[in-house]
């Protein structure tokens, strides 16, 4: 069965043509990076003008000539103007074309861009998913069946990556920037929080670290000294990436023995490090997505889409986007 899927949920237009939910066809992205740069962040509405401009020409080039058996497409959680596009136009096009419309759920598409990158990968495993508004670990019993084992209470990690890269000056997107200082500064010149609850040991908060930062930038310019960007991008890099290792590892252990990543941040060298570490002194399989699938794209949209669609997940005209929706049950 050969989908076309569209991702529209934030600052990347996506179209891609995904066959059975493992193999990639085509696989087109428009990144917004260079619109929103000068203003160190995503403009929503400029963002969702942004997908309208490239859209049609965009799928046209996904499509190659062929006719899809099914149109997939990002219904939800993100920019509700962004979201809309992709919507809108995959409602035309499904109805144009006679063909089912599936409603796929962001973040199950970033859990699925791992069975892209594995194909024998499949269900029950323990996720990690990080990306620039959640940060979540789940358990994966299907490939539909998702339950919340933590979360975080504030600010996700990819957000605080992105808010350190605007008090250093790195500007955006920040994830990328952080990470490419971090690596010539010492990951051990500054201790900065690593939260833990009581009675939730999967959830997060990143908020703390984050003010953290922003306190240590201030006082070392009061104290009128010059200060260290790149051991303080290792230094926080080294926290937030600790306590997501630490948590999800113990989550997996506990649960399949087995922990997969996904989402923006599992681009992140360091965690991809940290992960592979913690696994193995464990006893944990580790799968981590390709690098080219962990950034928003529309194939992961068309591998969980193939997924949703066998469970019988199918939207008719009157399918609507949301800025947010819980991955357990999303409902449209
Ligand atoms: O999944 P994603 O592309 O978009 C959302 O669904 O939010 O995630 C974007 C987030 C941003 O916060 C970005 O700074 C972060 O992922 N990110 C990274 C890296 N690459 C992207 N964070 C840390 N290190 C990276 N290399
Ligand atoms: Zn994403």
């Amino acid at each position: 069965m050969k989908l076309l899927a569209i991702e529209s949920s934030c600052d990347e237009t996506a179209a891609a043509l995904v066959e059975d939910g493992r193999q990639i066809l085509t696989n087109e992205v428009i990144s917004q990076i260079p619109i929103h740069e000068i203003y160190g962040g995503v403009v929503p509405e400029i963002a969702s003008r942004a997908h309208v401009e490239v859209i049609e020409s965009l799928v046209t080039r996904a499509l190659a000539g062929e006719t899809p058996d099914a149109v997939a497409v990002t219904y939800t959680p993100g920019l509700i103007g962004a979201l809309l596009v992709g919507v809108n136009y995959a409602k035309s096009l499904a109805f144009a074309l006679k063909k089912p419309l599936i409603p796929v759920h962001h973040l199950r598409g970033h859990v699925a861009a791992n069975y892209l990158t594995y194909p024998q990968l499949t269900p029950p495993f323990t996720a990690l998913i990080v990306s620039g508004g959640h940060s979540h670990i789940v358990e994966v019993s299907d490939y539909t069946d998702y339950r919340i084992l933590g979360q975080t209470r504030d600010d996700a990690a990819g957000e605080a990556f992105d808010k350190v890269a605007r008090v250093l000056g790195l500007g955006y997107p920040g994830g990328p920037k952080v990470q490419a200082m971090a690596v010539q500064g010492n990951p051990f010149a500054i201790r900065f929080p690593q939260v833990e609850f009581e009675n939730a040991p999967f959830d997060f908060s990143f908020s703390g670290v984050k003010t953290a930062v922003i306190n240590h930038v201030h006082h070392t310019q009061q104290a009128g000294l010059e200060l260290q960007k790149a051991d303080l991008a290792a230094s926080f890099s080294y926290a937030v990436c600790s306590v997501l290792a630490r948590k999800a590892v113990t989550a997996a252990e506990q649960n399949t023995h087995r922990l997969v990543l996904a989402g923006g941040v599992s681009a992140n060298q360091h965690l991809r490090e940290m992960l592979t570490d913690v696994c193995a002194k464990k006893g944990v399989e580790l799968f981590l997505p390709a690098p080219a699938l962990c950034g928003d794209n529309a194939a992961m949209i068309g591998a969980q889409g193939y997924y949703e669609w066998l469970a019988g997940r199918q939207a008719d005209e009157s399918l609507n986007a949301y800025a947010m929706m819980s991955v357990e049950q999303p409902k449209f």
